[in-house]
Parts: C-alpha cells; sequence; structure tokens
C-alpha cells in the first residue's frame, strides 16, 4: 500500500520554556523534527506533509528543497485542529501515517508494524500504544470489560482511576482518509485544554462502527515523546548510547560510551579508541586504528588512519595518516595536514597546508601558510598574516629550518633547505639553502654593585 505521512509540528512547546520552536530543538546533533522526518522516509514513506505554525519559518527553512509540503497552523488549538489544517492534502482513499515531531527516539520498526497492522487488518483507523512503567503525561487507553478499545484520555482530563492505566497513546497513527476528515470535522473542546484532541477522533471513528485498531509496541524508548528539557537530556542521552553501541558493534573502542559523544553523521573507523571527553560531531570520517582522546572536540574534518589527537580541537580540517596531534593543538578550518606530521602542544593553525613529516611542536600560530615536507617550525613560530586590514600568505618549503621564537612578517617565503635563526623577525623572503639571521648585537657589560 502507498502512504502518506503528516507530522504535526506546529506546537509551541510552552513546556521548553523557549524562543525556539520544540521541534527546532536538538538532540544528538539533529533537530527533533529531522529525527523523526529521517525515521519516516526510511519506513518507506516518502509523501510528507508538515504542519507549521510556531515559529514555522525557522522549521520550513530546516526541511526546505526536499519535497515536503507545508501545512499552516496559524492557531494552535490541539492536534486535531493540526491536522485538520492538512486537509487540502488529505486524499479520501488515501493512508495517512500521523505523527508527532516531538519523538526522536522513533526507529522504522515501529512505522512498519503500525503500517503493516493498519493494512493486515483493514482499519480504518489505528494508533500505536505503549505499557508504560510511568504513564505520567500521556493520554491513557481506555479500554471496555472485554477489552475493546473506547478512547483516548488526556492526563488533565483523566479520572483518578484512569490515570493508573499503563496503556497510553505514542501519538502515532494510521488513518484512512475519509474517516478522518469525517471525524476531524466532528471534534469538539469540551476537555481541560479547550483544544480539538486528535485521538478523540478514535473514538468518534469507533463509534461510528467502523473498525478502530490498537498496536502495543513494545519498546517504551521508540515512542518517547519529548516536552520539556530534561526529556530532551534524556532522548539525547539514548541517541548517544545507540551510536555508540553501533559503532562499538562495528569494531571501535569506545572506552566510556556515557563519556563519549559522537553524532549519528560521524563515521568511525574499526580499532580506533575513543577515550573519554571527545565530541565527533557534524560530516566527520575518523579513519582506522586512531586515537582520540582523551578530551578532544572534532568537527566536519577528516582524519586518516593512525593518528591520534589528544585535548584539542578540530575545526573544519583534513588530517593525514599516522599524525600526532595534540595535546592542546587547535586546529581550524581550511587546515590541510599530510601523513606522518606532528603538531604539539599549543599551536594553532589556520587555512594552513602542512605537508608530510613536518613538524611544529610548540607554542606556534601559523595562519594563512603553506608548508613543504619535512620542515621544522621551531617552539614559539609566529606568522604575522595580517596587517590589520589584509591577510597574507606564508611559504615555508620543504626541509627548512625555522628557529624557535621567528616572526615571519607575511608576504614572504622561506626557500627548500633554509635556516632561520631564533628569535629573527624576518620580512623579506630567504632564498633556499641559506641562513638569516635578524638579531642584535648583545651588548655585555659589568653589572652594577
Ligand atoms: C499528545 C496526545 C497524547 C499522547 C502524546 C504522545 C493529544 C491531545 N494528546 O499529547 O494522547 O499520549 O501526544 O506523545 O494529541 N501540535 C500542533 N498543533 C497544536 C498542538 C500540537 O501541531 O495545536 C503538535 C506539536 O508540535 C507536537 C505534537 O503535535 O509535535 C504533539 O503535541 P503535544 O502538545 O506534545 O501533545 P502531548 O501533550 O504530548
Ligand atoms: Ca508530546
Amino acid at each position: 500500500m502507498n502512504y502518506s505521512a503528516v507530522i504535526l509540528a506546529a506546537g509551541k512547546g510552552t513546556r521548553m520554556r523557549s524562543e525556539i520552536p520544540k521541534v527546532m530543538h536538538k538532540a544528538a546533533g539533529k533537530t527533533l523534527i529531522r529525527h523523526v522526518i529521517d525515521a519516516v522516509l526510511e519506513s518507506g514513506v516518502k509523501d510528507i506533509v508538515v504542519v507549521v505554525g510556531h515559529g514555522r519559518a525557522s522549521v520550513e527553512q530546516e526541511l526546505a528543497g526536499e519535497g515536503f509540503r507545508f501545512a499552516v497552523q496559524e492557531e494552535q488549538r490541539g492536534t486535531g485542529h493540526a491536522l485538520l489544517q492538512a486537509e487540502p492534502y488529505l486524499e479520501k482513499s488515501r493512508n495517512f501515517l500521523v505523527l508527532p515531531g516531538d519523538t526522536p527516539l522513533l526507529q522504522t520498526n515501529a512505522l512498519r508494524a503500525i503500517l503493516n497492522h493498519h493494512k493486515d487488518t483493514a482499519a480504518q483507523a489505528t494508533v500505536l500504544s505503549c505499557t508504560l512503567q510511568d504513564p505520567t503525561g500521556y493520554g491513557r487507553i481506555v479500554r471496555s470489560a472485554q477489552r475493546r478499545f473506547e478512547a483516548v484520555v488526556e492526563e488533565k482530563d483523566a479520572s483518578p482511576e484512569q490515570r493508573e492505566i499503563s496503556e497510553i497513546n505514542s501519538g502515532i497513527y494510521v488513518f484512512m482518509g475519509a474517516s478522518v476528515l469525517a471525524a476531524l470535522h466532528e471534534l469538539k473542546t469540551n476537555n481541560a485544554q479547550k483544544e480539538y484532541y486528535l485521538p478523540d477522533v478514535l473514538d468518534i471513528i469507533n463509534r461510528k462502527g467502523q473498525k478502530v485498531e490498537v498496536l502495543r509496541h513494545p519498546s517504551e524508548e521508540d515512542i518517547y515523546g519529548v516536552n520539556d528539557r530534561v526529556q530532551l537530556a534524556y532522548a539525547e542521552k539514548i541517541l548517544r548510547r545507540r551510536k555508540n553501541y553501533a559503532l562499538m558493534y562495528s569494531g571501535v573502542t569506545i572506552t566510556d560510551p556515557d563519556l563519549t559523544f559522537i553524532d549519528a553523521s560521524v563515521d568511525v573507523g574499526r580499532d580506533t579508541v575513543v577515550l573519554p571527553f571527545t565530541f565527533l560531531a557534524g560530516n566527520t570520517k575518523i579513519g582506522e586504528n586512531c586515537r582520540l582522546g582523551p578530551g578532544s572536540f572534532i568537527n566536519d574534518s577528516i582524519v586518516g588512519n593512525d593518528t591520534s589527537v589528544e585535548y584539542s580541537r578540530v575545526k573544519e580540517a583534513q588530517i593525514g595518516d599516522e599524525c600526532t596531534i595534540g595535546p592542546y593543538s587547535y586546529l581550524r578550518p581550511e587546515t590541510i595536514i599530510g601523513n606522518q606530521v606532528k603538531i604539539g602542544d599549543f599551536v594553532e593553525l589556520k587555512k594552513t597546508v602542512v605537508g608530510e613529516k613536518s613538524k611544529i611542536p610548540h607554542l606556534s600560530y601559523i595562519g594563512d601558510a603553506v608548508i613543504g615536507k619535512y620542515a621544522n617550525v621551531g617552539a614559539g613560530t609566529i606568522t604575522c598574516n595580517y596587517d590589520g586590514k589584509d591577510k597574507y600568505v606564508t611559504i615555508i618549503e620543504d626541509h627548512a629550518f625555522i628557529g624557535s621564537n621567528t616572526n615571519l612578517i607575511a608576504p614572504i617565503t622561506i626557500g627548500k633547505n633554509a635556516v632561520t635563526g631564533a628569535g629573527s623577525s624576518l620580512s623579506h623572503d630567504v632564498p633556499p639553502d641559506s641562513l638569516a639571521v635578524e638579531r642584535a648585537q648583545a651588548k655585555v657589560k659589568k653589572k652594577r654593585e
């Protein structure tokens, strides 16, 4: 069967106490709405309508250019009212998966299960339920003495007895277009929140004698809804754990998965060891047999094989094989490091290319530079790349040796095999195979008593 999906993402998310719409908050590096969309796409449903309202510009922007359609709910008058705004898209003869935008832990198995159950039972409406240890906050599934579905009762409307019910509404449904449309028009707001409750359509459809199915989902985690920031942190923890476990099963050592933070988008090669307090974020690819951390933060970067990065920050950079980075290096955007390079403590590199087997071991700022192979950049070397207005390039050719505490006043080229004396401030090119020293004669006098 061919399904469409409607994702409800217009709510304010009052309980987040935020200027940002709830579905735009991030868990494990990805917005809540994106987590939901990814799960829906992965379950094979490609035709997606998103109901937006509160903060709609940012939600539309997040999902722009991917062929999704948007329905607008100007005023947030409840989940039923939200779905009604998608009426122009709700074809009568089509089946719709309807789900909230705040369930980032959702996985395809839950969606496939409800879609299959709806089809197999030829129901007009199917709701995914779950039995929770602590059902607080969710709508409860009320059943008759014969255990047949009767209604969903929201926490705020529930009697003390109903609050004892542990089977809850996940907020995930499949509806036949014609049935749900008719029922949506019959919704009333005679409830505690004066809202049009979407789950009330189940009761309406049921009363009409049309088939309503309840499918109980075994995993409490999958349907977890984020309504406040404590729940957001919980969702984040689960997502992190899933990623770390997947990596460990694929051959990565993570010494403490509770203290390691890796976005779902990151690739890590086998036999790489990730030590605690390490963050790998964004579009990052790590090779095999690396050692990352402790305490490193790498985002949108590529790291080769057999490289170590210890207590360092790497941002939109590339690092080759068998390199040693850190402790305490700072690699900034557009830095490209070849193989077998050493970048040591308190070294900052910006927009710099470093050739293979070169070393910048200590206390340097190197920006807008191109460094060849086998070069040694002494402790405390600074590229003076900026005159307050423009940036200039420093070139250090193969096998050059830059003495400690050298200022390279760019634009400048240090030729192949050249040596610069420690403490020099150089503003002219140094030809290959030569020595450049700029140093005042020391005056040695007798000390006054
Ligand atoms: C809802 C269900 C509840 C269920 C729970 C599962 C209702 C009335 N209650 O409660 O039975 O157990 O989900 O997580 O549906 N939204 C809109 N427009 C609105 C209101 C909400 O688009 O006017 C969107 C929100 O952005 C959100 C989703 O609908 O993504 C769910 O809304 P929320 O307020 O979180 O519902 P719950 O109180 O969690
Ligand atoms: Ca919710």
